[in-house]
């Protein structure tokens, strides 16, 4: 994305009401490491609950998968998570995809040298926006495809956008010369006590997550906000079946946005991301309808998170 069209998205988001900060604004240098010690805490019980999936169903998972597939990681981050899988499932190239093209870069560079013979490639792209992807990147691009989207982060998408953006990877599926399949993380509906603690932890690192994104923002658009005056709240919505994260000014407040003004009373919130939780079955009916037919599920003990195999 240009950085003109940015600046636009931001502002109008910063200038509507209520406002809003798209989520995809958390993820500069330092939010990338928030959200890698995000993983790590206790409250956020996410990430673990997916390795624990893969942990145990692994063998069944790279049955169903078979060898020799190109696996396209969306949203890499580090990359660890797929490499975690290569003994497993034995994919023929790794493609890695990420808003955050300094992370990517440093991330590549050292699983190139820990997997020297499996062809590497990454490109810094907003995958949200469309699935276009760089040509002529390395050999296996024939080879079936495995669209890799673990971690929930479907779940930051609203139920729309979700299927429209899932049925561009079914088209992929379907289209390239090899065929492909989607391997998906969602994490599920489950009780709010659970939830907001996830998104609430006692260290406060999911609320310097949330602020953070303010300094990403200062420099993207010249914006002076103070992180000081902004708190983080965190809340399951049930009804939505989402949780949603704000940042509410704890003072009033006067904001110079590339130069234009806005003031935010003392309570007022900028809304910066949704999560939402699913059911498997509306789950699986969002993957139908976004054009997957065959679908194979795991989940852990708990029922808390679930893993699906979609093909078309
Ligand atoms: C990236 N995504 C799946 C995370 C989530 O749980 O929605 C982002 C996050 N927001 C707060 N904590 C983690």
């Amino acid at each position: 994305m240009g950085e003109g069209r940015q600046h636009e998205e931001l502002l109008a988001g910063l200038l509507d009401d209520p406002p809003r900060i798209a989520p995809k604004y958390f993820y500069d240098e330092l939010g990338s490491r928030l959200f890698e010690a995000i993983c790590c805490l206790p409250e956020y019980y996410l990430t673990r609950t997916e390795a624990e999936i893969f942990a145990s169903h692994e063998g069944e998972i790279a049955d169903a998968i078979g060898p020799g597939r190109l696996m396209i990681d969306l949203g890499a981050g580090d990359g660890k998570k797929a490499a975690g899988l290569f003994s497993a499932l034995r994919p023929a190239g790794y493609l890695a995809l990420d808003i955050s093209a300094d992370f990517l870069r440093a991330a590549l560079a050292k699983l190139g040298l820990r997997h020297p013979r499996l062809p590497i490639a990454g490109a810094a792209i907003d995958f949200t926006r469309g699935l276009e992807l760089p040509r002529d990147l390395f050999e296996p691009q024939a080879a079936p495809r495995l669209w890799f989207y673990p971690g929930s982060s479907i779940g930051n998408f609203h139920p729309g956008e979700a299927r429209t953006f899932l049925g561009r990877i079914a088209r992929q599926c379907a289209e390239a010369p090899g065929g492909g399949a989607l391997l998906i993380g969602v994490d599920l509906v489950k009780g709010a006590a659970v939830l907001d603690a996830a998104y609430d932890d006692a260290l406060g690192v999911t609320a310097a997550f949330n602020q953070n994104m303010l300094l990403h923002v200062n420099r993207l658009l010249g914006a002076d906000f103070d992180v000081r005056d902004w708190r983080h709240m965190a809340f399951f919505n049930a009804e939505a079946s989402r949780v949603e994260m704000h940042l509410e000014a704890s003072r009033d407040v006067a904001v110079s946005l590339s130069g234009r003004a806005r003031r935010f009373a003392a309570g007022a919130r900028i809304h910066t991301e949704c999560s939402y939780k699913w059911t498997p079955e509306k789950f699986g009916h969002l993957l139908n309808a976004a054009g997957f037919t065959r679908l194979r599920t795991w989940t852990d003990a708990c029922g808390w998170f679930a893993l699906v195999l979609a093909e078309v």
